[in-house]
């Protein structure tokens, strides 16, 4: 994408270069545009350094590239396919959301056709405000995206909130703001399993697999991108992505819990989590003490939350399962996706270590009509995308 990052006038305008250096390194060009009070907090240097781009002064003659500056506003306005204002002060919101246009900044925001989003940062006197609020209420009134700032201590020393959003999240905003919807997938909602389950033997120990989660995560993130509303129920310690409702969870039993309620207001089910298929029948309260002789665990079968959620489905309810088999896999699958009564089954072939914790993977979707082309190998953000694409599709063409 062409990203122009606008820069305010706030402390946390040195955090806007970490940013702009994150979203070069992930492939964006990026042009930034200081306002004359966010030029005092940081230099032009520091981000035509960082971005490879020219950086803009508030004014005509103080930008360091000079096409025709007369139309200067407006050429940035076409050029950006995103704009984004981080950190925005109280003053540039006002000014935004009035129609004010006293210096690049405010009239390219006037001008473009672009999307905008705004990661505001301020005393929290400030942002409480009622007028702040109504100016940003009128803002996503525009279609404008706002990631709100956080809480924490902030530089005049107060605590609360005001804190500009951390860097990872505002980038993320801007990929899922980016990223073009699809109309099958567009404001529904899917639930996604990701990760291990764990089921504790005692309070110290647990059965759980090699699953990290990274694979739901990313399904989660690319469902978010292209609009669906996610709600991502997870096992093990990965970090929740930005922009999804996560519900963190740890046995199987808990998985199945926070998915049955919520599955009545879903449209869709995707079901990524490595489920631990089996549990210890007592929990002992206590740490089990070593024993002599042999020693065995007693064990029981978790619920199959995939096959439980499907089989209480509607029909205008669809259900994508995995399957991560080490031989005969794509047999496997298909009978998976009959006992199971799946609309469509992702084969992951887990043979020598693939798969799990894996930065690259191939996926290989079957449904009734039988496998099709395998989609990968791809990093796992880029194969999730692509096997959103790929469902979406089907959706759309009825297909399930
Ligand atoms: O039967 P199998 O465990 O191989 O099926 C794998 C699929 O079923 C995956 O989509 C997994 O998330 C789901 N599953 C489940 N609950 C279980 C076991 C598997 O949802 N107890």
């Amino acid at each position: 994408m062409q990203i122009i990052l606008g820069i305010t006038g706030g402390i946390a305008a040195y955090k806007a270069a970490d940013l702009a250096r994150l979203l070069t390194h992930q492939g964006h060009r990026v042009r930034c545009v200081l306002t004359e009070a966010g030029a005092r907090f940081i230099t032009p240097l520091t981000l035509t350094s960082l971005t490879g781009e020219p950086c803009y002064g508030a004014n005509p003659d103080q930008g360091e590239w000079r096409a025709n500056p007369s139309v200067e506003h407006i050429e940035l306005a076409r050029w950006a396919d995103l704009v984004a204002v981080v950190p925005a002060t109280a003053n540039i919101i006002g000014k935004a959301a009035n129609g004010l246009a006293s210096d690049l900044l405010s009239t390219l925001l006037l001008a473009t056709r672009a999307q905008v989003l705004w990661a505001p940062a301020m005393n929290t006197g400030m942002w409480e405000h009622p007028a702040v609020q109504a100016n940003l209420a009128r803002l996503r009134s525009f279609g404008h995206a706002v990631v709100d700032p956080g809480e924490g201590v902030l530089a005049c020393g107060e605590e609360g909130s005001g804190k500009l959003a951390d860097v990872l999240s505002i980038a993320e905003a801007i990929r899922a703001q980016g990223t073009p919807k699809l109309s099958s997938l567009s404001g529904r909602r899917v639930i996604i399993t990701a990760g291990p389950t764990r089921e504790d033997l005692d309070p110290v120990r647990t059965l759980t697999n090699r699953s990290t989660g990274a694979m739901g995560i990313e399904l989660a993130r690319a469902f978010r991108d292209v609009g669906a509303r996610v709600q991502l129920v997870l096992g093990g310690d990965l970090p929740s992505p930005w922009g999804v409702e996560t519900l963190r969870v740890r046995s199987a039993q808990q998985m199945l819990e926070a998915c049955e309620a919520r599955w009545a207001g879903c449209d869709g089910l995707v079901a990524a989590a490595a489920v631990a298929d089996q549990r210890p029948e007592v929990p002992s309260a206590q740490k089990i003490k070593k024993g002599e002789g042999t020693e065995s665990l007693h064990l029981v079968r978790t619920p199959d939350i995939l096959a439980q959620l499907s089989a209480s489905r509607r029909t205008d309810q669809w259900v994508v399962g995995f399957a991560a088999e080490s031989e005969n896999h794509l047999d496997h699958a298909m009978a998976k996706l009959r006992n199971k009564r799946l609309d469509a089954v992702l084969v992951n072939d887990v043979q020598g270590g693939q798969a799990f914790g894996a930065q690259a993977n191939t996926l290989t979707p079957i449904t009734a009509q039988g496998p099709h082309p395998p989609i990968g190998p791809l990093p796992k953000d880029q194969l999730a995308l692509a096997v959103v694409r790929w469902w979406s599709q089907r959706l759309e063409n009825r297909l399930t």
